[in-house]
């Protein structure tokens, strides 16, 4: 059996191939049948006059997504999806599919969705799924060049990652746990063992906003440096994405051409990336005719319009204390505002990033613990990082399903991940 992607070593022998019919066509003298076999597609081509009866009626009864080997010999055909075509001699039938409920026409995504387990299979779907992979890779590649430990955090928690209000509870033996929104605060206790440290994995938030940039359960890349300021976050930051963007360009050319990517704007992406503080930023929204007051979160709305003449990620630095999370280290140049930042992604795809440098002073730390009652037991450990050899550090983390969106091109999270998980859907 010769996969697909393999055919261009096979010109003029026979060769079999075994896979889903995506589609035939044909009835008088000649058929054809486009078969997928997860490396590639290809189009058996079958003459009426040169095989037998039996080959022909199995043929002609063949249903979209049937499982069929298909053999015959192999020709370079230009004009043929992936450059080759099978003369078909034999055709045998695997398994014969029910009518498929995914026809060539338009349907609605909720369809779409309720299907998600056979939609995969679809080309779009196939080439966001396969970038989704690369840009997966790429990141722990990043990191292994670069001597950082991976550090796997744990899914059920007992303290509170970010913030209070998007929280999947659980009952842990009669006690609450939660589903970790994040792993930052395990990765900086292995911080001082290995010094560059990340963890990646699901996280979940309870969103209970239905935007096309917000799933409850998405996978989050979060490193973590020792001695490392806001300022060489920031550098490690555009460093990242732009080796991100660089292996899909690099190595998904052929997805980003079905998904009829621009990559122009890609293109362009290299560090250093502009930067603006939040009060800058601020400013300049007003100016655009945004309501948005100092001390609030930029919101999506905002980040767009923040956007709209910029091509190359854009760095937002330094917000108010009071739109972060608790661990933020306080600016030393203007208390009101906390070390850290946003990198919102161009072309409408909104924050892929958020990052800080950390508060490593104990006394600081637990004072905002206090000011925003949590549960200062359920810290002890957190706390103990800035009792026993504290020290300064940085880091942040990045969304895959928004890194791929923008990537890609499309514009909603739920199909950058295989089976996304939104308010509404826990199905398939
Ligand atoms: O800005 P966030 O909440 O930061 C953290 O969780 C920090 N603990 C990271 C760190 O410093 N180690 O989330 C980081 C990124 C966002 O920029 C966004 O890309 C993604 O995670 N994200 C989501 N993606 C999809 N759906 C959601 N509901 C998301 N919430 C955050
Ligand atoms: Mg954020």
């Amino acid at each position: 059996m010769i996969e697909i992607k393999k055919l261009g070593d096979h010109v003029g022998a026979e060769v079999t191939v075994t896979g889903w019919v995506e589609a035939t066509r044909g009835h008088g003298k000649v058929s054809f049948t486009v078969v997928r076999d997860g490396t590639g597609i290809v189009q058996g081509v079958l003459v009426k006059s040169q095989v037998d009866e039996a080959v022909w009626e199995i043929q002609q009864a063949l249903t979209q997504e049937s499982v069929v080997a298909l053999t015959g010999v192999v020709k370079a055909d230009d004009r043929a999806p992936g450059g080759y075509e099978l003369g078909v001699t034999r055709v045998a039938l695997v398994s014969q599919a029910e009518e498929y409920p995914i026809q060539p026409k338009e349907h609605g995504v909720e369809f779409l969705m309720d299907h998600r387990h056979l939609w995969l299979r679809s080309s779009l779907q196939r080439a966001v799924l396969r970038i989704r992979a690369e840009v997966e890779q790429a990141v722990h590649d990043f990191f292994y060049d670069r001597d950082f430990v991976r550090i796997d955090t744990p899914i059920l928690t007992g303290a509170i990652g970010e913030h209070a209000g998007t929280l999947f509870e659980t009952d842990y033996f009669g006690d609450p746990a939660y589903l970790a929104q994040t792993g930052q605060l395990y990765v900086e206790a292995a911080c001082p063992a290995f010094r560059r440290v990340y963890c990646f994995g699901p996280t979940f938030r309870a969103e209970k906003s239905k935007t096309r940039r917000h799933l409850t359960e998405f996978w989050m890349v979060e490193p973590e440096v020792a001695f490392a300021d806001s300022d060489d976050n920031m550098r490690l930051q555009e460093k990242f994405v732009s080796y991100l963007v660089a292996r899909a360009l690099e190595r998904c050319e052929d997805e980003l051409g079905v998904l009829e990517r621009d990559t122009s704007l890609l293109e362009k992406v290299k560090p250093p990336f502009p930067r603006i503080s939040y009060s800058d930023a601020v400013e300049e929204l007003q100016g655009k005719g945004s309501e948005v007051e100092w001390g609030q979160d930029l919101g999506a709305s905002d980040e767009t319009l923040l956007m709209e003449d910029r091509e190359l990620p854009l760095f937002v630095h330094d917000y108010p204390k009071g739109a972060k999370a608790f661990y933020m280290k306080e600016n030393p140049e203007d208390p009101r505002t906390v070390l850290c930042d946003d990198l919102l992604a161009p072309e409408g795809y909104g924050e892929i990033i958020g990052g800080s440098q950390r508060e490593d002073d104990l006394h600081r730390l637990q004072e905002r613990i206090r000011e925003e009652k949590l549960p200062e037991e359920a810290y002890a450990w957190y706390l103990d990082l800035r009792r026993y050899g504290t020290f300064p550090h940085s880091g942040f983390g990045l969304g895959i399903e928004r890194t791929v969106a923008w990537i890609s091109g499309r514009h909603h999270v739920r199909e950058m991940i295989p089976f996304p998980r939104l308010m509404n859907r826990l199905y398939p």
